[in-house]
């Protein structure tokens, strides 16, 4: 069996590393297309070195652009690659704009598509993810979900029959990379001490693109009691100085965006994170430290339960939220074992036909 893996951002690089494993193990022919979204070292190159993903068989440095542009220029340079290829299965990861272009771009060459993470909905219509998710689990042949909430999602939307519950890829490279960096020591991150600062992400276009809410959050962040090791993407260093915004401000420590394993010992030194990213809010709930999300809704509803994620929408009592204990309850594993890939791998390879 062939299977031809299409990625481009950054999270997908990270449910890449286990799936590439599993395929390895099970001896399935894997081909990578990277289609470039991401080509900062930073968001990119250093998640396959870390990760010990193989290199990309080929890259298609579509970079930046408006969303149309972006996606269209990805459909049409993954066409004749996906033509020539003619893999089993195109694999496509989460909700970016390089998943939406791999997951059409294969149903038009009648290619089988698998979606992995499918299902996922945080019913905000203003998010492109959103757009992504729900496109491209409707083209796709194969909905692989990681937990019975998603299953649920992709019933009402009459997916069902094409759905299965494999468990989350996220949970094994997360459970993997944790034993390892525990195993070394937690770090000091922006100059303070394990269990002494708080770790920041911000990045959606709904919180950089308003300069008034961006305004609002940067100042939730700089009151916190605490040092706040602001992470930042490209997008938030792009849009705070079109804005003029300062980030360095208050508690705020800005540093570069970190390597996978380097965010993962962040977290476990923190005394809790505050994002609106998708993927570390879960690592959050999974290294068992409070969350505070700084959006309306979310993905991961299950994380909501007991107390572990708490969301923000407008960056109110940010102080406080920030700083609260971590709830003294179990977290009921809602995204697997850490064996999701495997159940990838059996699944595609149970389901190729011819
Ligand atoms: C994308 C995904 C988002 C995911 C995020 C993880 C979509 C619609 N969004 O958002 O779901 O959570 O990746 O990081 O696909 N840029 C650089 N260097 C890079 C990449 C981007 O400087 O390597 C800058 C560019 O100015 C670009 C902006 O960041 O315009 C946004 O990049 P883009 O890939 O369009 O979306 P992300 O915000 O990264």
């Amino acid at each position: 069996m062939r299977v031809l893996s299409v990625v481009g951002a950054r999270p997908q690089f990270v449910k890449l590393a286990p799936v590439a494993d599993a395929f390895a193990r099970d001896g399935v022919e894997h081909v990578i297309v990277h289609t470039g979204q991401h080509y900062d070292e930073g968001l990119s190159g250093v998640f396959f070195a870390d990760l010990r993903i193989p290199a990309p068989d080929v890259h298609l440095a579509v970079g930046s652009g408006s969303h149309g542009a972006q996606t269209g220029a990805m459909l049409t340079a993954l066409e004749p690659v996906l033509a020539e290829a003619r893999p089993d299965w195109v694999l496509v990861y989460g909700d970016t704009n390089s998943t939406l272009a791999g997951a059409v771009a294969a149903v038009k060459l009648h290619l089988p598509v698998a979606h992995l993470e499918a299902g996922l909905r945080s019913f905000n219509r203003r998010m492109p993810e959103e757009h992504n998710r729900v496109l491209t689990d409707h083209a796709a042949d194969l909905l692989l979900a990681l937990a019975e909430v998603a299953m649920g999602h992709l019933a009402d939307e009459g997916l069902a029959a094409r759905s299965v519950l494999v468990g989350d890829v996220m949970t094994d490279v997360c459970y993997r990379v944790r034993d390892a960096v525990l195993a070394g020591g937690l770090p000091t991150v922006a100059g303070a001490a394990p269990g002494e600062y708080v770790v920041a992400t911000i990045h959606r276009a709904e919180n950089t693109d308003d300069p008034d809410r961006l305004r609002r959050i940067v100042a939730g962040l700089a009151a916190v009691p605490a040092p706040v090791a602001l992470a930042a993407h490209p997008r938030l260093r792009t849009r705070a100085v079109e804005h003029g915004i300062t980030l360095e401000t208050g508690s705020i420590r800005v540093i570069d965006p970190l390597p996978y394993p380097a965010m993962v010992a962040a977290v476990l030194g923190s005394r809790g994170v505050v994002t609106d990213s998708g993927g570390l809010q879960k690592e959050a709930y999974l290294l068992g430290r409070p969350c505070t999300t700084l959006r309306g809704e979310t993905e991961w509803p299950e994380t909501l339960e007991g107390g572990w994620n708490v969301l923000s929408p407008d960056a109110d009592g940010l102080a406080d939220l920030a700083l609260r204990p971590a709830p003294e309850g179990e977290r009921p594993p809602w995204y697997g074992d850490g064996a999701a890939a495997r159940a990838v791998a059996r699944v595609l390879t149970e389901r190729a036909i011819g």
